[in-house]
């Protein structure tokens, strides 16, 4: 499948070429339907320029339930079993978007709370001020076995850590309130008169932070609804595939440009390191491999307990066989029955002892 393309077409249309459970991640920024009216005025008489594009323009509720229902469905088919989709919009939709979801099959993992650290002001002052967005992130279905980066989420966790404590190395569970900025400064698409490309564009950090939780190097992301290609760029920097789709051909020219200009940087968040497992590797592996020697013996430390290594990965003591767990545990006389015991046992190597997890490491180190 072509993949780091922008096409520019209608989605309903274009999503029904895509391969079936071909998709790691979808983003989906969609139409809101806003049904914005009149002119915003700024306290100081300046005109606020909300979204009132033809793109966001629906005829009905009916018509808006349709539109999503149809995109959605199509959505699922082409998003891998294990795969994820992530849906931001804000109150004026996002209820609708959630019901079609959980009406097609979508399973909801979370809902994310994008609090707004520089909101619009509510300039009328008749409501609350809308200061947050919504985002559902959801997979294909209960069973699916979707990417979380854990770790690598809380690598990312600033949201409620002072700097200072983030320094100092403490990490804290990523939550469901993000606390970020709306799209702004240099971040912000011109146009060649220098005026603001797109009404609706999101903050590169937001797709960032979606990116490395849900998915790994080189995995492909989808984005119905490009705009500016937001998530094409921040995809492109991560080393991850995008396949954007978007009906407006001048958003497509910048978004291009915007695109064509990312350079990928590949850091310990990008290849989600945090995350990866380490290679399972048996004693007994090792034996054959020359890291360990059967017949020798193996050492608790500050204990006179001795054990020898058997040809299949076990532990003779006292003439009964253990696997090495369960003897760290009974000869540690501790109380739980297994212990890990790569934290336990050693060996002797030029008459030091050295603890048995450092040659896993090795060996891990020589495959
Ligand atoms: C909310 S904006 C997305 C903004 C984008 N996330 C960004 O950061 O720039 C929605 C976009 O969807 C596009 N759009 C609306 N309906 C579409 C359709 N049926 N097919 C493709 N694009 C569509 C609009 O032109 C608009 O640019």
């Amino acid at each position: 499948m072509k993949t780091n393309i922008i096409i520019n077409g209608d989605s309903l249309l274009e999503l029904k070429k895509i391969e079936d459970s071909s998709i790691d991640l979808i983003f989906a920024d969609p139409p809101y339907w806003m049904r914005t009216t009149g002119t915003l005025q700024r306290v100081e008489g300046t005109v606020f320029n909300g979204v009132n594009d033809e793109w966001d323009k629906f005829d009905s509720l009916e018509a808006y339930e349709q539109f999503t229902t149809d995109y959605l469905k199509e959505c699922k088919r082409i998003l891998k079993k294990d795969g994820s989709i992530w849906i931001i919009g804000g109150m004026q939709c996002i209820y609708t978007i959630g019901a079609i979801m959980q009406r097609l099959g979508f399973w909801i993992i979370n809902d994310v709370v994008w609090h707004k650290t520089n909101p619009t002001p509510n300039f009328m002052g008749t409501r609350l001020n809308n200061s947050h967005e919504t985002l559902i992130w959801a997979t294909k279905s209960e069973k699916s076995k979707y990417t979380f980066n854990y770790k690598t989420a809380k690598e990312l966790n600033i949201d409620f850590i002072s700097q200072s404590d983030y320094n100092k190395g403490v990490r804290k569970q990523l939550g469901s309130v993000w606390r970020l900025s709306v799209c702004n400064g240099n971040e912000r698409i011109k146009d060649s008169d220098g005026n603001k490309l797109h009404s609706t564009q999101k903050p590169e950090e937001l797709l960032y932070r979606i990116i490395a939780i849900c998915t790994n190097l080189g995995d492909t992301v989808l984005d119905p609804f490009g705009g500016t290609m937001t998530t094409a760029a921040v995809a492109k920097k991560m080393g991850r595939n995008y396949i954007m789709i978007e009906k407006d051909s001048n958003y497509c020219k910048y978004g291009k440009e915007r695109v064509d200009k990312v350079v990928t940087n590949i850091t310990n968040i990008e290849s989600s390191s945090a995350d990866i497992k380490p290679l399972k590797v048996s004693l007994e592996e090792m034996i054959i491999n020359n890291f360990f020697i059967n017949g020798e013996l193996f050492y608790l430390k500050n204990s006179p307990i001795t054990a020898i290594l058997l040809e299949n990965g076990k532990l003779l003591y006292k003439e009964e066989v253990y696997d090495m767990h369960t003897l760290a545990a009974k000869a540690g006389n501790k109380k739980a029955l297994r212990l890990n015991g790569f934290d336990y046992w050693f060996v002797k190597r030029n008459n030091e002892l050295i603890s048995i997890d450092v040659i896993r490491q090795e060996y891990r180190n020589s495959r």
